[in-house]
């Protein structure tokens, strides 16, 4: 039987081979082009949008032109990234931790205002799954002086009351890694909506920085080839076989063991490689296609787990998901479900974030024990199911009773 891995993002074989056959215009031009598409999908100018080698760059980038002190707080969920605390630790300011609400997965808003003190600088609010945090307008009225940095990680096509998800915060980061709806293998935007800040400083910085080398976008565009090969139905053994190959010569390292470890990691920050860049470009010439489909398939997702007693889901027909979330309530092992999904329907399922501050066994910085016991439950709880174009709403609908069976039985 054909095992079928449907990933997160949307990338083809062909888009990566596409870049490369037009390498001169790809390698000059492709960044521009990528700003260009994204600033015209969100309706912002392109002069305010920033590319990086990732989401997490853009954030640590931003939160350094807002010329943080020691003892300066920044807000963040409890329910977040090890590398989003991570950019708040090498700026020695210090992160403060606010639950998250366990009807939509996002921070809690009684609990922001809660943490809220006279030393309190940002609020970095994630729009966990791509499901619209719906507070900020308030938090701007009644803090306007703390900058709302919108953790759009997640997103790529959400509204919020008909405004892109993304542009309702001082500035925004998005995220291009493997695993997100649009991909450049590492790679992330910054959109800086307020002009305040907009400075001199930042644009300087920002032109000031490098380029990754060679051999990390080498090594970058061959991951990308296997993992969009991976995508697709392929047999279970050339799958394991590709895998294997990729982990093991270090070609889809997401995330350093330096950044789990929460020390400062090489080539931090900077700047997306152009090539890199085209290839999000190429993905984003097809953005509405992606997302009319996401949006298909968290349809279906809600129909299949409709009426199961010990599912729980967070379903908006406002959200694009970069994948779709369920917490599970029933007696049954996380792991042992997963593993039968796997085999079952071939539908690869996930477990994160599996912590407070995610990946488990990661620098938690400045979190202790019991300080987010919403975010911790939800970390052992949650599941997410992959909503990607390499999956076929018809797939999904044939494995409904299956999927129907494991989860319920
Ligand atoms: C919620 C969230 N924020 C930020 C990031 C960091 O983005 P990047 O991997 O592009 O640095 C991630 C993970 O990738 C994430 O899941």
């Amino acid at each position: 039987m054909l095992k079928v891995s449907f990933l997160s993002n949307s990338l083809k074989a062909k888009t990566v081979i596409q870049a490369l056959l037009h390498y001169p215009r790809a390698s000059s031009m492709g960044d521009r082009l990528l700003s260009n598409s994204l600033s015209r999908f969100l309706s912002v100018e392109s002069t305010r949008v920033f590319l990086f080698n990732s989401g997490r760059m853009a954030l640590y980038s931003f939160l350094k032109s807002l010329g943080l002190k020691a003892g300066d707080e920044i807000i963040v969920p409890g329910y977040t990234c090890v590398v989003v605390t991570n950019a708040i630790k090498y700026l020695e300011a210090t992160a403060v931790y606010a639950d998250i609400d366990e009807g939509d997965l996002n921070i809690n808003l009684d609990k922001i205002l809660k943490a809220v003190s006279p030393k309190t600088k940002a609020i970095v609010i994630s729009h966990n799954f791509g499901i619209p945090f719906k507070h900020i307008d308030e938090i701007k009225t009644k803090y306007p002086d703390i900058v709302i940095i919108e953790d759009a990680a997640h997103v790529m096509g959400s509204n919020f009351k008909g405004r892109s998800v993304g542009t309702l915060g001082d500035a925004a980061f998005f995220s291009f890694e493997y695993s997100k709806p649009i991909t450049t293998g590492m790679g992330g935007a910054l959109l800086i909506n307020n002009p305040r800040y907009m400075t001199p400083g930042f644009i300087e910085y920002f032109n000031s920085l490098i380029y990754p080398g060679n051999s990390q976008k080498i090594r970058i565009i061959i991951g990308l080839l296997i993992y969009s090969i991976n995508g697709g139905r392929i047999a279970s053994l050339a799958k394991r076989i590709l895998t294997g190959v990729a982990r093991r010569s270090g070609l889809l390292v997401m995330t350093s063991s330096h950044e789990l470890t929460g020390s400062f990691p090489p080539n931090y920050p900077s700047r997306l490689d152009p090539l890199l860049g085209y290839i999000g470009y190429c993905q984003m010439r097809s953005i509405h296609e992606i997302t009319k489909h996401k949006r298909m398939l968290a349809e279906a997702y809600r129909e299949i787990f409709a009426g199961l007693p010990n599912i729980r889901q967070f379903y908006g027909a406002e959200t694009v998901y970069v994948r779709y979330p369920v917490v599970y309530k029933g007696g049954k092992d996380r792991n042992y479900l997963i593993a039968r999904m796997v085999k079952e329907t071939g539908i690869d399922v996930g477990e994160w974030f599996n912590d407070v501050v995610h990946p488990r066994g990661s620098c938690r910085y400045c979190y202790s024990d019991g300080q987010c016991p919403v975010g911790e439950g939800i970390s052992r709880t949650i599941l997410n199911f992959p909503v990607s174009l390499h999956l076929p709403v018809e797939y999904l609908r044939q494995k409904r009773e299956k999927i129907r069976e494991i989860m319920y039985e």
